[in-house]
């Protein structure tokens, strides 16, 4: 297995042979996302040297379809412009198979077909499927592929067969229990990569980098030092086409259970044993969800705030309501904004407040993580005219414009002993003059080298949903001790009940 946080710069560790079935090839994410991942693996000579993809959807479509679709996709949506030799190496080795996900004889079809694929290759190839279809397709799709014999024995050491599910998993902890089972029927738990794209971020993987590889942060890296925490994943976008499964989900199970607490979590893990074994930092991972301290009912009405955003401007331009977007309930309830109170109830992070927002239709679209530390004592500068001294803070940009800052105190020039906040920075695009990879590419690189590492596993998930449980509950069934749904003005930064959570330690939200 390779170690992800490891590789020499410019070696290439070329997976396996592999064929990667993409079921739901015909969808939005296959044509936004994994097509153009896969072609920019294939510009970077990334892939396997022997390696096929069989589209699979319930439509009719011929290979030579396929892959006209298939260039369309990448022409639109890939962070490169199409280059003849490489598309002519990539479109070879792109199939297409009818596949209706309940119908056995389907799956016996797909069987033949990879067999005949391997034999024309001489190639034992390790089949890798992806599953890009709707929730309720899971199961039916798992035990179908188990049933033609299409699933390996992790042991049997013929080789490697493993399951890649997209987000959502689950819509509450019982219906995240159940999928696990269901699907840990067909395959077992080290086959599965359930996917969080914020992993496969530069910025999210680099937070592992930065604290353990610099031994300046670790010792400060506790409640002695560090004063509070913040995490805003912040969008301007509305819900676009996706009206009818936001509408049904809202910003918390959207953005807060998946890739808001991965990144808190990895920030706030315990060093793990290695970072070249995937359980190693998934076992740390999944005790900081463990220790994050459960809400009563009563206290999501002080800790929490939701809000929905109302008509407004993003760049000048104006944009409906929430409720007056296309396939939103017009009297719907769904937040679109909320914000938490956090606390670790561990021995490092114990009293520490963090302080976690997610929101649509705001200013601008920016993820950050902020971490801020006590202040210095002020009393040295008694007498100089300085009143207060700001805090240091340790900014992680995780998107746009990747990259690290450290706001310290300093002098300005001149003859007067003043103090003012600057920052030591660290821009990826300056440091590195390479372009970060889109995060489906790096998440289908590991999965078919085997390293799960950053993907999540079933525990992890749990206690996700776990936590969130009594703020569901609150603002659902048990409605009546619930904090109100409020309403902002697209194109502002949320409600100012966000803010109110802030106060009681004197904090504020940072100003993105
Ligand atoms: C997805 C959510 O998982 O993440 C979307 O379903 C959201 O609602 C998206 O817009 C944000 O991803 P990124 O990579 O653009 O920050």
């Amino acid at each position: 297995m390779e170690n992800p946080f490891s590789e020499g710069e410019n070696r290439v560790i070329r997976p396996p042979a592999t064929a990667l079935v993409i079921f739901g090839a015909t969808g939005d994410l296959t044509k936004r996302k994994l097509i153009p991942a896969l072609y920019n693996l294939a510009h970077d000579d990334y892939l396997p040297s022997c390696f096929v993809v069989i589209g699979a959807a319930r439509t009719k479509l011929t290979d030579e379809q396929f892959r006209n679709d298939v260039l369309a996709s990448v022409k639109e949506h890939s962070r490169r412009p199409v280059d003849e030799k490489v598309w002519a190496r990539f479109a070879a080795n792109m199939y297409y198979q009818p596949v209706d996900g309940s119908v056995a004889d389907d799956f016996a079809k797909l069987r033949n077909r990879l067999t005949q694929l391997g034999q024309e290759r001489s190639e034992n190839l390790n089949y890798l499927y992806y599953l890009s279809v709707a929730p309720e397709h899971f199961g039916p799709i798992a035990a179908n592929l188990k049933h033609a014999g299409l699933v390996e024995e992790p042991s049997s050491g013929t080789r490697r067969t493993s399951l890649i599910i997209e987000k959502p998993f689950g819509h509450d902890l019982e219906s995240a229990r159940t999928l696990n089972a269901i699907v840990r029927g067909s395959f077992a738990e080290e086959q599965i990569f359930r996917i969080d794209h914020y992993l496969g971020k530069e910025t999210v993987q680099n937070i592992l980098v930065l604290r353990f590889s610099n031994g300046v942060f670790e010792p400060l890296w506790n409640h002695n030092h560090i004063d509070n925490i913040q995490i805003s994943v912040c969008e301007n976008i509305g819900v676009g086409s996706r009206a009818s499964y936001f509408d049904n989900s809202g910003i918390l199970r959207d953005i807060v259970q998946n890739h808001l607490l991965q990144m808190l979590s990895l920030l706030c893990i315990e060093p793990p044993l290695s970072l070249s074994d995937a359980n190693s930092i998934r076992d740390e991972k999944v005790k900081v969800l463990r220790a994050i301290k459960r809400f009563s009912l009563e206290e999501v009405a002080t800790s929490t705030a939701r809000a929905q955003y109302s008509s407004g401007f993003i760049d000048g331009q104006p944009v409906p309501g929430y409720r007056g977007e296309k396939g939103v309930r017009p009297d719907s309830e769904t937040e679109t904004y909320v914000a938490m109170r956090l606390e670790i109830d561990n021995w490092r992070w114990v009293g520490v407040p963090i302080y976690v927002r997610a929101g649509k239709r705001l200013p601008r679209r920016i993820t950050e993580i902020t971490i801020y530390f006590k202040k210095a004592p002020s009393s040295i500068f008694r007498g100089r005219q300085i009143q207060d001294l700001e805090q240091n803070a340790l900014v992680i940009q995780v998107q746009p414009d990747e990259g690290i800052a450290f706001r310290i105190n300093a002098k300005p020039p001149g003859p007067r002993l003043r103090v003012r906040p600057v920052d030591l920075d660290f821009e990826y695009g300056d440091s590195f003059a390479v372009p970060s990879a889109e995060a489906y590419e790096r998440l289908i690189l590991d999965s078919m080298k085997g390293d799960a590492t950053l993907f999540i596993r079933d525990d992890e998930i749990e206690e996700a949903w776990d936590l969130l449980t009594p703020v569901m509950r609150a603002w659902g069934e048990d409605g009546t001790i619930a904090p109100p749904l409020y309403h902002y003005e697209a194109g502002s930064w949320g409600p100012s009940a966000a803010a109110q959570l802030l106060r009681p330690r004197g904090h504020r939200w940072r100003r993105l």
